[in-house]
């Protein structure tokens, strides 16, 4: 008898509906897996086998033969576990085959017929539901990934940035997802003989609520013409890099920059979810609700950073979608791992080749990179002496590409802070007030971009400079001055006018004024200092 079920196989970070199909035949005993499975699909007969017989059903000694269709794409991951246990008993007839026929199931087993969890859970329950199918059977371990699927309610009630529930009933209202333990469970459920409760979500505690904000600007004494300048980045969704000596602040005032993005919308909070999903990284909650701020090591490899591997994962700047890349000791990471770089801070993606197959993951992130100005990290410090020979300082600092330079907006100098300052009890600005401004200006950049395909000033090419970003006749000749004064190039000329942009934008001013472009030209003023 042939028994049909379905599941869903990950490509990327979409899912991709894969119809399961069983066929027992009198013949030499034996399992085999057709339909181009990878490695570990191929292992899952052993694993089905050693579930079924003991979750206490016989395993048929006969010919089975488990097609995977489509058939042209490369079946990938263990989830196919529970599936194909699901097909051979509804082959033998101790799974009502038309109750398996109408379900999608995703799971892998371990050998007592226990469901073990498997990544990419949500985009899996997408695929799912708009394939038309309401009845999906996901690992109870991290089937509250799909919980945004199944709420109630319609849209998450968000106070942080003042959209409350909309009310409308999802898509997905009728769709159920149902976590499982155990294979026997999924059995029983088939056959009627129990329930398995379907996985119900309030839409308010839709969003993870996360401790971590206890990272907060107020913490960190004086550096205002930092924080200024990290302000203004935020805003504007600039790339920056922190130079200055060692202890100064660089780091603890980069961990604190995704407390100073706006919130995240909800098609956002999805996104940056459905990464994590795939990533097995989401740890069974339903969506991320917080910017992500990923920091990875400078020894990092080239599939760690942007993704890709043996069993394709998405890395640290898919990670870092919707949020915040920091890389610490920016000069210390390998040149040709900064050259991958390029890719998404140009187009917001990253494209990993496979064999017969091109995976892309959204990457469009913030870049913070800080470095020491030398590698004794004194160069220019006006107390400490600097140790470095004129010749390793520039060799130092040429480890970043042109190309990498090319696209952060922003150089920030942050000296090391006095004693005096330190010490002070001087109450600093809390992250929630730099948030709001923040939050003003990008909806300024929203409402000014709707056909252009951007959302915020950093985007902006040539043919939006000259649209949004012109200047009068004095703020004309003031920049023309300076740009002659200080030697500056075509590149910085640009990137001025976008952050000056972004200044006026803070202001909520419509005109490019001069004081917004001397403040945009003091963070450039690294390019003829340093490289
Ligand atoms: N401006 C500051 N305000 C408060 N603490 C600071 C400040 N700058 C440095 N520190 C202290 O020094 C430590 C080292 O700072 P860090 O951010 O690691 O410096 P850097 O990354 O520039 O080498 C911090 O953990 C913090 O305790
Ligand atoms: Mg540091």
């Amino acid at each position: 008898m042939i028994a049909k079920t379905s599941t869903c196989s990950l490509l990327g970070i979409d899912a991709i509906l894969v119809e399961v199909e069983v066929d027992i035949a009198s013949g030499l005993p034996g399992l085999s897996v057709v339909g181009l499975p990878d490695n570990i699909v191929k292992e899952s007969k052993d694993r089905v086998k050693a579930a079924i017989q003991n979750s206490g059903y016989p395993f048929p000694f006969e010919r089975i033969t488990v097609n995977l269709a489509p058939a042209a794409l490369k079946k990938e991951g263990a989830g196919f576990d529970l599936p194909i246990a699901v097909g051979i008993l509804a082959a033998m007839g101790l799974v009502n085959a038309d109750k398996a026929a109408k379900m999608v199931f995703c799971g892998e087993l371990a050998l007592d017929g226990r469901v073990k969890p498997v990544a990419g859970c949500l985009p899996m329950a997408i695929r799912a539901r708009d394939s038309g199918y309401t009845d999906m059977v996901l690992p109870a371990d991290n089937a509250r990934e799909a919980a945004v699927l199944t709420q109630t309610g319609g849209r998450p009630a968000r106070e942080a940035d003042g959209q409350p529930g909309s009310g409308d009933s999802p898509p997905g209202a009728s769709f159920s997802v149902r976590p499982a333990n155990h294979l026997s469970e999924v059995v029983e459920y088939c056959n009627g003989r129990s329930e398995l409760p379907v996985l119900k979500t309030d839409p308010n505690t839709l969003w993870r609520v996360d401790v971590a904000e206890d990272l907060d600007f107020e913490d960190v004494k004086g550096q205002e013409h930092a924080k200024r300048g990290l302000e203004v980045a935020a805003a504007g969704n600039h790339n920056v890099l922190m130079i200055g000596p060692p202890g100064s602040g660089k780091t603890m005032l980069a961990q604190r920059v995704s407390g100073i993005l706006p919130p995240l919308s909800f098609e956002e909070a999805l996104e940056t979810s459905t990464v994590y999903s795939v990533a097995g990284l989401l740890n069974n909650t339903p969506l991320i609700a917080r910017r992500q701020f990923r920091a990875p090591h400078h020894s990092i490899s080239d599939a760690g950073l942007v993704g890709g591997g043996q069993i394709p994962k998405p890395g640290e700047v898919s990670l870092a979608h919707n949020g915040v890349l920091f890389l610490d000791e920016f000069p210390e990471f390998r040149r040709n791992v900064i050259d991958l770089l390029r890719q998404p801070l140009e187009g917001g993606q990253v494209t990993i080749a496979r064999a017969a197959i091109a995976l892309t993951y959204p990457a469009r992130f913030m870049l913070i990179g800080a470095m020491n100005p030398c590698p004794c990290g004194y160069s220019g410090d006006p107390v400490r002496p600097c140790s470095c020979s004129p010749a390793t300082v520039t060799r130092y600092r040429g480890r970043i590409s042109g190309p990498i330079l090319d696209r952060i907006d922003l150089h920030i100098e942050v000296p090391a802070v006095k004693y005096e300052q330190l010490r002070s009890e001087g109450q600093a600005e809390k992250s929630a007030c730099v948030r709001e401004r923040v939050t003003k200006a990008r909806r300024i950049q929203l409402e000014r971009f709707p056909d252009e395909g951007i959302y915020s000033n950093s985007q902006m090419r040539p043919k939006h400079l000259k649209k949004f970003c012109r200047l009068d006749e004095a703020g004309q000749s003031m920049f023309d001055k300076a740009v002659r004064q200080l030697g500056l190039s075509a590149r910085a000329y640009h990137r001025i006018l976008k952050v000056a942009r972004t200044i006026a934008d803070l202001e909520a001013s419509e005109n490019i004024g001069s004081v917004h472009l001397l403040e945009a030209i003091q963070y450039r003023s690294l390019d003829r200092k340093m490289f």
